[in-house]
Formats: C-alpha cells, sequence, structure tokens
C-alpha cells in the first residue's frame, strides 16, 4: 500500500472502531477510503465484536464489500434514521462543505447523508481546502437523455463541462445508468447558490456539491488521526 494508502485506511478505521456501536444501522459510503470503513466494519462484525449491526450502502461498491462480510443489509422505509454513516469525499472545506461524487456515487451518498443523524467523512489530509472548487471540479449526474443540452447550461453558468468516460473510452455510467459531467468552476464563492442553479434545469438530477449534511470530519495525515466536530 501506499503512503496516501495507509492515511486512508487508518482514517476509515478510526471511524468505525470510535463512532460505531452495536445495535446501529449504518450508512456505508463509496470509494477509496470509505471501503476501509466497510472492511473494519465487516472485520468487527465477523469477530462478534459488533452486534445486530445493519446497513445501507451507497452504491455498488459498498454493497458487494457488505456482502463479502456477511453484514445485513436493509431497504429504507418512510421512518428510517441511519444512526452513522461514514464516507469518503474529494474535497472538504474549513465549514466540512465537501464536493463528492469522484466515484460518481454522489446521488446515492446524498440521499443517505441525508438520512443520517451523523455523517462522517473520512479523508486523507490532502483533501482539505480553503475554499471549495480549489481541487476538484463538481460532478454532477444527469440523465443520459438530452445530456448534450446540459452542456451550455452549465457553461453558462460559468463552468468547463466534460462529459465522464470509462476507461473503455465509452461514456462513465452511475449505478442508476446515468451520466456524469464534471463541471470546473474554479473557486466557488457561493456554493449554495451555485447548488440551487445547477438543479433548476430537468434532467440535472443531482450534484455533487454537499453543504451542511457532513456532522465530523476525520483526517489522517503523517502525525497521526484527528477528529473535527461540526460543532468545534
Ligand atoms: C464517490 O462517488 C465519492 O463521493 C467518494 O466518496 C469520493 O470520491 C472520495 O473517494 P476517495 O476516498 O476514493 O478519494
Amino acid at each position: 500500500m501506499s503512503e496516501v494508502d495507509d492515511l486512508k485506511k487508518a482514517a476509515g478505521e478510526y471511524a468505525v472502531d470510535n463512532f460505531i456501536q452495536s445495535g446501529m444501522l449504518v450508512g456505508l459510503g463509496v470509494g477509496s477510503t470509505a471501503i476501509h470503513a466497510v472492511r473494519r466494519l465487516g472485520e468487527l462484525v465477523q469477530a462478534g465484536e459488533l452486534t445486530s449491526i445493519t446497513a445501507i450502502p451507497c452504491g455498488h461498491q459498498a454493497e458487494e464489500a457488505a456482502q463479502e462480510f456477511q453484514i445485513p443489509l436493509v431497504e429504507f422505509t418512510p421512518t428510517t434514521r441511519i444512526d452513522v454513516t461514514i464516507d469518503g469525499a474529494d474535497e472538504v472545506d474549513p465549514e466540512l462543505n465537501l464536493i463528492k461524487g469522484g466515484g460518481g456515487a454522489l446521488t446515492r451518498e446524498k440521499i443517505v447523508a441525508q438520512s443520517s443523524r451523523r455523517e462522517i467523512i473520512v479523508v486523507d489530509e490532502s483533501k482539505l481546502s480553503s475554499k471549495l472548487g480549489e481541487k476538484w471540479f463538481v460532478p454532477i449526474e444527469v440523465l443520459r437523455f438530452g445530456w448534450q443540452t446540459q452542456m451550455g447550461y452549465l457553461e453558462s453558468l460559468g463552468s468547463e463541462p466534460v462529459l465522464r468516460m470509462a476507461e473503455n473510452g465509452t461514456p462513465f455510467l452511475t449505478d442508476q445508468n446515468n451520466y456524469i459531467i464534471d463541471a470546473n468552476f474554479g473557486m466557488i464563492d457561493n456554493p449554495i447558490f451555485l447548488g440551487e442553479e445547477i438543479k433548476r434545469r430537468t434532467g440535472i438530477i443531482e450534484h455533487g456539491l454537499f453543504l451542511h449534511l457532513a456532522t465530523d470530519l476525520v483526517v489522517a495525515s503523517s502525525i497521526g488521526v484527528r477528529h473535527i466536530s461540526h460543532e468545534d
């Protein structure tokens, strides 16, 4: 494992070890950091150190890992409240606002986040920025039908939009079989306003700006792991 992978592992495992208790309903995030949390959770469930855990996955990756570790998965009901979700992020500002969706799972991740009492974001220190947009574009999930029409709209909002491609050269497909447009807005002065503007158009399903959703941040760096609460 590379040094960055070590940090991702340390952040993911810290979140499970410190915030998950027996009996909880857990949201399972997607990505190369969150997967360490899913694996750690699975190990503790299999060892009998955590009991009566159930989970809701944010994407196929988390679902497959949960099945591998026999973590029982459940569906949402109209009254579901997830106790704790552990997920990654592409960029985190000082207010714990996020850009997510580098793995394409942003829509399910946001549904899970908004249904969670606690949304714990696990990152290595390279994800921290002074202002959203400093390090990452905004991933936007769009319906395949008429996706071309969204490009001009996103340009009119001041971005440089690019249709995300898969490694095989065809358009990247989300778990819901939609496309992702990565829109580079540069530094984002008013993410709330921008998020509302992006969502104005029919066919745009969701964007990767996660505003006021994270309650906790776990950051791993070469000097150790620290926890920051939104209340701090
Ligand atoms: C998945 O769509 C994303 O939101 C990920 O949580 C995010 O891209 C962070 O991924 P890594 O932990 O792999 O950097």
